[in-house]
């Protein structure tokens, strides 16, 4: 394969950058020529494509969003929609593309594969951590650091007003950032979609904490638990303790990726350019054990109903 394409799509994340910095020098190692298609699948089927040469990734290493942008594009569903995007690729002689991004991203990129034969490399990039067959993606590490950041900040003011904190964060269906941040930052209470939460022995248990001496608590809502104002209005009339609310929202998102991040989308982007090269079925790339791996767009699916729950239970030994 002589000619390929990389692209991000759906939600941003950081290590993107990183990730078409990888794919755009592994490709020019091999002496392939890669392109950049800009606002992902929308920018595809629009024909938005530039060819990408060395110094159009310098000093993005460290750069959070992502340079090509990203966008949602909804149509493409649409098998007719899908071709506008094959008819780019035919028109600069493209034979493979690495598409960065999650779920949805990967659906499109099977169905490039299914439908019209192309050779698509999915990489895992998005925030939520919510893929089933692999460990980790490329910016969830980055985002949980963000929001224990934001965790230590609350934590000071919480302390200095004997309040309770409740602070939402993202991961659409999945508790990964929830969890995590949560342990990481020793919240009394993480609330997530995976298991099944019960308001009044949270209240209950805030209120015998503050008759103890604790005079501040701190509870994580992973985005897909509930509604954080109904939850903080429930919890406040029960235990009688005032619970401010915070939305930490699209901050999280941004940012300069960490290490974890980074390397991540060093191997996968490596990874990827070398499957296109040696013209390998379509697949998506993860991590399993540290080690890199490679499944059927097939066998890819959100993890619902895969979740840690022997740190969940960790977590809550820990919060007493
Ligand atoms: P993510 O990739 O982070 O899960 P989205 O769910 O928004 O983000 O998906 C990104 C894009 O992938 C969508 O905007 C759409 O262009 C494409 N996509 C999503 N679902 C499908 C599908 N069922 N078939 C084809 N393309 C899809
Ligand atoms: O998938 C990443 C994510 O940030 C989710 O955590 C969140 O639910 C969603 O994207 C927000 O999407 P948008 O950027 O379209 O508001």
């Amino acid at each position: 394969m002589e000619k390929i394409a990389v692209l991000t799509s759906g939600g941003d994340a950081p290590g993107m950058n990183a990730c078409i910095r990888a794919v755009v020098r592994t490709a020019l190692s091999f002496n392939m020529d890669v392109y950049g298609v800009e606002r992902g699948y929308a920018g595809l089927i629009k024909g938005e494509i530039n060819r990408l040469g060395t110094r159009s990734v310098s000093d993005m290493i460290h750069k959070g969003g992502t340079f090509l942008k990203t966008a949602r594009c909804p149509d493409f569903k649409d098998k007719e929609v899908q071709r506008l995007a094959v008819e780019t690729l035919s028109a600069y002689d493209i034979q493979g593309l690495v598409a960065i991004g999650g779920d949805g991203t990967f659906r499109g990129a099977r169905d490039l594969s299914e439908n019209f034969g192309i050779k698509v490399i999915g990489i895992p990039g998005t925030i939520d951590n919510d893929l089933n067959y692999t460990d980790y993606t490329v910016g969830f590490d980055t985002a949980v650091n963000t929001v224990l950041w934001a965790i230590n900040n609350l934590r000071d003011t919480m302390h200095s007003h004997d309040r309770v904190s409740l602070l939402e964060v993202m991961g659409r269906k999945c508790g990964d950032i929830a969890l995590y941040a949560g342990v990481a930052g020793g919240a009394e209470y993480v609330l997530v979609p995976e298991i099944p939460y019960d308001l009044d022995e949270i209240s209950k248990s805030i209120k015998k904490s503050y008759l103890r001496g604790k005079t501040s608590n701190m509870i994580i809502l992973a985005e897909g638990a509930g509604n954080r104002d109904e939850i903080a209005k429930y919890v406040q009339e029960k235990s009688g303790i005032n619970v401010k609310v915070t939305n930490f929202g699209y901050i999280q998102r941004g940012g300069s990726p960490n290490m974890q991040d980074r390397v991540l989308a060093a191997r996968f982007g490596y990874k990827a350019v070398e499957l296109l090269k040696n013209d390998s079925d379509s697949c998506a790339i993860g991590i399993k054990d540290n080690k890199v791996i490679t499944v059927p767009f097939s066998e890819v699916s959100t993890r619902t109903g895969r979740f840690d729950t022997e740190l969940y239970d960790i977590a809550h030994t820990l919060s007493l």
